[in-house]
């Protein structure tokens, strides 16, 4: 072989490296910035080890005034209210991640583990009174009319709380989700704390089934229009009765998931099979329980895998019965605003029910489609893939990932001069000029992925469109998973 066709063997070879590199996306580091993000997003003392450490102590008196101690948690989203209902979901979906996927995450999964614990360390607090469940702390009203970062916060930090005379059984039976996936996570670990965690889910599952009603109706303009209970609590008492049976295998509580699930199908009336998320839990329910079957008493599935295959062929855009919808750019679209929520819920539920169906050696029918387990990873990945980049944009909407990604986030504690760079007070209204600058949030909330483009593949990047602009911690956790997945998938992907 001549030289001359060596070299360009060998630049043929280079190039189709490179084409390859270009076409793939880094999920390990994706991954661990993701995992980051909920750093960002800590309420209370911060511990030595915090990695990103523009954020400070903030908030460290939640609680004191009614003598309970609720320091601690998450902050929402680009606010300073922690909603307990969406916290709790991000949560469960942290430790699902952990459960389906941790074995993937390699150094990431310390980290992981961390994450699940800020919150379940809250949680604990949040339920520790008896016959209390918090749902809420901090004023919504006073704290979404100032811009202020959460270490500057002098907004009320009202606590609000349901109780058997009020009650709200959405926010504490995702609680108990929450508590009972995560003391999965920890029983190889500690298991004097997962004992805690399982302990405290099953008593705030009672609660929350023994004294049955919305929150929606005991603490109305606190939590609604904010985190409003749209979906009604009947899908996360059976979602948190589910996570019990998976737990810990008790017959009552898979007893529980069949009795009220046959109620459940008589009021959705089949409309649901691709609701996901921090409101509805139904095709997440489906899911979970296709995984629990060995184990149960009616391993046929009825009418779980039925409906688990209905959210199948309401998502693949080739089904016959799709209702979702695509961007010409291929992200899935829902609507409701924070629409990355739905590419990063659904797209984990595709993972897991695709692990499902390889196991029980099954595709799924839509009409004349067939959709083979590697076709729901498949799009899957599509979703990450366009969320990493591959999009008529070429940008990003993960912070930090990439070289173009979104600038100007809604984000108070990102878009404001960090406590570093401007130890002095900003109070409320002093915000407001960082809030409508044009320039670059000054501090990056790595990791955070924000509500994403519109349904034309379309980005403003403006603070004050927050339908778009904002991150949350439900977006983010779903995510987790999936991005650990396909890192361990990385090597064996072909252009
Ligand atoms: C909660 O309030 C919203 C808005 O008013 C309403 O649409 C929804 O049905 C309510 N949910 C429950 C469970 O009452
Ligand atoms: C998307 O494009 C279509 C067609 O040009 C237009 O009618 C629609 O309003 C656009 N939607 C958004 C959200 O920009």
């Amino acid at each position: 072989m001549s030289q001359q066709k060596r070299y360009s063997m060998l630049v043929g070879m280079f190039l189709m490296g490179m084409v390859e590199r270009v076409a793939s996306h880094d999920y390990g580091n994706a991954l661990s910035k993701s995992i980051l993000f909920f750093e960002g997003q800590r309420s209370g003392k911060l511990p030595s080890n915090q990695r990103m450490t523009w954020r400070k102590d903030s908030a460290l008196r939640d609680g004191y005034e009614i003598g309970v101690d609720l320091v601690g948690g998450y902050y929402d989203a680009g606010d300073n209210v922690k909603f307990n209902f969406p916290m709790a979901f991000s949560i469960t979906m942290l430790a699902w991640s952990v459960l389906e996927f941790g074995k993937l995450m390699g150094t990431d999964l310390p980290h992981a583990l961390e994450a699940i614990q800020w919150g379940t360390d809250y949680l604990l607090k949040a339920t520790s009174v008896p016959g209390l469940v918090f749902a809420q702390i901090g004023d919504p009203y006073g704290d979404h009319n100032c811009w202020e970062r959460p270490e500057d916060m002098d907004t009320r930090r009202t606590p609000y709380a349901v109780s058997g005379q009020f009650p709200g059984s959405e926010v504490s039976a995702e609680m108990a989700a929450a508590l009972a996936a995560s003391s999965m996570v920890f029983r190889p670990i500690d298991i004097g704390y997962s004992a805690k965690l399982l302990k405290r889910a099953k008593l705030v599952f009672d609660f929350a089934d023994k004294f049955p009603g919305s929150y929606n109706d005991s603490l109305g303009p606190w939590v609604c229009p904010f985190y409003c209970d749209y979906s009604g609590y009947q899908d996360e008492l059976i979602w948190g009765a589910a996570w019990l049976f998976k737990a810990i295998k008790v017959p009552y509580y898979w007893s529980y998931v069949i009795e009220n699930t046959q109620k459940l199908e008589n009021i959705i009336n089949g409309g649901s099979f691709a609701e996901f998320g921090w409101d509805s839990k139904h095709a997440g329910i489906n899911v979970l329980v296709s995984r629990l079957l060995a184990s149960s008493n009616n391993p046929d599935g009825s009418p779980f895998i039925a409906n688990a295959d209905k959210f199948v062929c309401s998502v693949l855009p080739e089904s016959p019965t799709v209702s979702v919808s695509y961007s010409p750019g291929g992200l899935l679209f829902k609507s409701g605003g924070s629409n990355l929520q739905h590419a990063t819920a659904l797209s984990f539920l595709l993972l897991v029910y695709s692990r499902y169906l390889g196991e029980a050696n099954r595709v799924v029918y839509c009409g004349n489609v067939i959709a083979t387990p590697s076709r729901l990873i498949q799009v899957a990945r599509s979703q990450v893939d366009y969320i990493l980049g591959s999009n008529p944009l070429k940008m990003s909407y993960m912070v930090g990932y990439g070289n173009k990604f979104p600038q100007r986030i809604h984000h108070r504690g990102s878009s404001l001069p960090s406590m570093d760079q401007h130890p002095q007070h900003i109070d409320c209204q002093g915000g407001s000029s960082y809030f409508s600058s044009n320039n670059p949030n000054p501090n990056l909330l790595i990791g955070a992925l924000t509500g994403g483009p519109d349904i034309n593949d379309s980005y403003a990047d403006s603070r004050a469109d927050f339908v778009h602009s904002e991150p949350t911690t439900y977006i983010n956790a779903p995510l987790v998973g999936v991005l650990a997945h396909f890192k361990s998938h990385q090597s064996s992907q072909k252009v």
